[in-house]
């Protein structure tokens, strides 16, 4: 199989894996139900999946060092994805539990810490996914890795988030944040040299 086919095969299997979850919640909604507290275990799978799929987003490149250059364009895929669940993590809580009042939004944002984590989070991603495609690329340049850095703060904002929001048990916002620090170590040199051309 040639090189295009087969980065066009992986592309297709990763969009449809990130959207399973997606589809296995709207099957159950239709059918066994969400359970007791529906809005609940909407907010809590929407939040968890785009958790994943940013930190997924952020293993590629690691990954492609290692000579998996075949998942190169799964970095985009992935941080569209996870985006996607975001908005949707958003979406749910401004219509479901805050009845879409904006005053209440403000409200839960000024007064809870790991709201505001999330929404900087969310607001971080917001211009990268809107500058993610390749007419972007081009037309920002330099500009746009430099804006694309925007991935790392926004992600230490959704793991403090995660950490923030769990009253007991830490132990799966621990994880999360250990696989995430060490995903951003490995980012420190390539983000020390966009900043450095920033200050030139
Ligand atoms: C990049 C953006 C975000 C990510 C990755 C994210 C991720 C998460 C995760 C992993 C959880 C915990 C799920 C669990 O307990 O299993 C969660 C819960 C939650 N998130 Fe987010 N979130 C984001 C943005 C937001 C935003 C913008 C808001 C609202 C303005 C928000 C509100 C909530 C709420 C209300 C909960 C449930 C809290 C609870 O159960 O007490 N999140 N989120």
């Amino acid at each position: 199989m040639d090189a295009a086919r087969r980065r066009t095969l992986v592309q297709a299997a990763a969009v449809a894996a990130g959207l399973a979850p997606a589809a296995v919640m709207a099957g159950a909604a239709l059918t066994v139900g969400l359970g007791a507290n529906p809005v609940e275990t909407l907010t809590h799978e929407t939040g968890e999946w785009a958790l994943r799929l940013l930190l997924a987003s952020l293993a590629i490149t690691p990954l492609r060092r290692l000579g998996l250059t075949v998942l190169a364009p799964l970095r985009r895929t992935f941080g569209l994805l996870g985006f996607a669940y975001a908005t949707a993590h958003f979406l749910i809580f401004l219509v479901l539990d805050l009845g879409l009042e904006p005053g209440l939004l403000i409200e839960e944002v000024a007064e809870r810490p790991y709201v505001t984590a999330g929404f900087a989070a969310f607001v971080l991603l917001c211009p990268l996914a809107l500058t993610s495609t390749r007419g972007w690329q081009r037309r920002l340049g330099r500009r746009w890795t430099r804006l694309h850095l925007l991935a790392y703060p926004a992600i230490v904002l959704a793991l403090l988030h995660f950490l923030w929001l769990v009253k007991a048990d830490l132990l799966e916002p621990a994880v999360y944040a250990l696989v995430g620090g060490i995903l951003l170590a490995t980012r420190i040199p390539a983000a020390r040299r966009a900043l450095a051309g920033l200050r030139l």
